[in-house]
Parts: structure tokens; C-alpha cells; sequence
């Protein structure tokens, strides 16, 4: 963003924050968060923050803990999208409190989305056979088991619910050709990304779906994102065809890919990098 754009917006401070919604994630506000560079307004806000301390203790208290911990959200949403998935599969375990941290501050987001990619991958499930077997690659909360008839294998970093398979998704426990459907819901964060869609196409059957939603600002080329034809051509390296792309929704694209009956010999494939999506500090 330029910074004179950035001085007009903070002045619409108000009208700004409402508009966040339809933004990108990455482009999205912390509404806890101060604009870093205001010094005079930070010291204007530091004056009135004490003022209604002193009027209101557990608002005070309330804003500085939403404060410390959207900073510490963005710091585990960068992290996941700048290593690999094994490195964040040791840092979680490390730490499983983390994975709260950072799914709060994700939920937080999410909020603002007027529709979110989990919800249309549901509906999309619930129109075909319950009798599908699904893989859900970075389940989060485990929402997509919880909302369908299916059988669905939840898989992320930290299990919090004794349904939720913990592990780094390029190595699940998943026997080969096991699975119908494999989803990736906003969920392509390592930097070795090809990895997760290489464990998916071992663990779908032969002519099982891929359905991938990424948040679109990571397909837009004139961007600095991914070129999608690029992306989808990878994919096929792989042994899938593209049955359709949805590229209607603001904040997110959605492939759906099927594999071929017979697989392909996968090497030398190019994958585009898929750029981080980072939260601006505000
Ligand atoms: C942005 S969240 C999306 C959660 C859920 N799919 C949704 O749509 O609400 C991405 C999830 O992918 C998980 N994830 C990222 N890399 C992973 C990996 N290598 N192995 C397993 N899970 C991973 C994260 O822990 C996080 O829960």
C-alpha cells in the first residue's frame, strides 16, 4: 500500500475497518491493532486507553490482551506459511498451546469473509454419496467432518480432538488409494506444498476428487501470486484432470481436479511458488 494511501486511511480509520471484510485476508485489519507509524495518534490513543482504564479496567485489559495476541497470531500465520511442514509439524509440538493462538486469530478472520471455502466444499459434499470417503489436508477445527454425513480422515499439525489425525500432511497414515475425495481448504501453507498434493494423490483411488481452495491473492499473477493455468498444469503433471475452476468468489479460487485411472509417472514437475500470505500489521 503507498504511504500517502496509508495517511488518507488512516484518517477513515472508521470507514476503513468496515470495508475490511471484503478484503483479502493479507489486506485484512486487526481491529486491536494501532498503525505502527502514528506516533502522535499512538500517544493520543496511549492517553485514552488510561483515561478509560481508570473508567473501564477490563475493556483496557480486554483490548492489550486482543493486542498481544493478533501479534502473536500473525507471527504462527507467518511462520506456517515460510517453513516446511515438518518444521512446523516440531514447532507445534513443541508447544500445542500455539495452535489455539493461531486458530483464534484465524477464526477472527474468517469472521469477516463473507463466505467461507469450508462451507462450499460442505455443500458441495452433501450433493453427492455420503458413502464418499473423504481426506481433509489441514482440517483446522475439524468444521468439514463435523458438518457432513461422510467418513472424513481429519489430518492437521495438533490434534485437540481424539478425531483429528496429528501429523505433517506430506506424510499422513493413510493407506494408498483409501480415499475418495481429498481436500485442501486454504491449507497449502509449507514451502514444500507439493509435497501435501503428492501425499493426497497416493491416498486418493483412482478417480477420486481433489478439491483445493487457496485464497485467491495467492493466484494473481499480476501480483505477484501464482500463475492458476500454471498451478492446474502441475496438478495434471500428477495424474489429475481439471474438471472445473471457480474463480467467482473475492477472497478465494477453488480447483477441483479428479485423478485418472491410470496414474502418471511424476517427475520434473513445475511447480509455481505460492507467495505467503502475510497479515499486515495496522
Ligand atoms: C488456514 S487453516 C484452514 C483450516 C480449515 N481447512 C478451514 O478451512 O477452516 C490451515 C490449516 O492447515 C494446517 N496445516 C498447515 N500445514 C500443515 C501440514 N504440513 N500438515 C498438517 N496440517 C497443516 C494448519 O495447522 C491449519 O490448521
Amino acid at each position: 500500500m503507498e504511504a500517502s494511501s496509508k495517511g488518507k486511511n488512516r484518517r477513515r480509520g472508521k470507514k476503513r475497518r468496515k470495508a475490511s471484510g471484503n478484503q483479502p485476508p493479507e489486506a485484512s485489519v486487526d481491529v486491536s491493532e494501532q498503525a505502527p507509524s502514528a506516533l502522535t495518534s499512538k500517544r493520543r490513543n496511549l492517553g485514552a486507553a488510561t483515561s478509560s482504564k481508570v473508567n473501564n479496567p477490563t475493556s483496557f485489559l480486554d483490548k492489550m490482551r486482543a493486542r498481544l495476541s493478533g501479534g502473536h497470531f500473525r507471527m504462527l500465520n507467518e511462520k506456517l506459511y515460510t517453513c516446511s511442514g515438518n518444521e512446523a509439524f516440531d514447532y507445534f509440538k513443541e508447544d500445542p498451546e500455539l495452535f489455539s493462538v493461531y486458530h483464534t486469530g484465524y477464526q477472527e478472520q474468517m469472521s469477516r469473509w463473507p463466505e467461507q471455502p469450508v462451507n462450499i466444499i460442505i455443500t458441495w459434499l452433501k450433493s453427492r454419496n455420503p458413502s464418499l470417503t473423504v481426506a481433509d489436508f489441514g482440517c483446522g477445527d475439524a468444521r468439514l467432518a463435523k458438518n457432513v454425513k461422510n467418513k472424513v480422515f481429519s489430518i492437521d499439525l495438533v490434534s485437540n480432538d481424539p478425531s483429528v489425525i496429528a501429523c505433517d500432511m506430506s506424510q499422513t497414515p493413510l493407506e494408498s488409494s483409501s480415499v475418495d475425495v481429498a481436500v485442501f481448504c486454504l491449507s497449502l501453507m509449507g514451502t514444500n506444498y507439493p509435497s501435501y498434493i503428492t501425499e493426497a494423490t497416493r491416498v486418493l483411488k483412482p478417480g477420486g476428487w481433489l478439491l483445493i481452495a487457496e485464497v485467491k491473492s495467492r493466484f494473481d499473477p499480476n501480483n505477484g501470486g501464482a500463475d492458476p493455468v500454471e498451478f492446474s498444469e502441475a496438478v495434471k503433471d500428477l495424474g489429475f484432470s481439471l474438471v472445473s475452476q471457480d474463480m467467482k468468489n473475492k477472497m478465494f479460487i477453488l480447483f477441483y481436479f479428479r485423478k485418472k485411472e491410470r496414474s502418471a509417472s511424476a517427475r520434473n514437475i513445475n511447480w509455481p511458488e505460492l507467495k505467503a500470505c502475510i497479515y499486515k500489521r495496522r
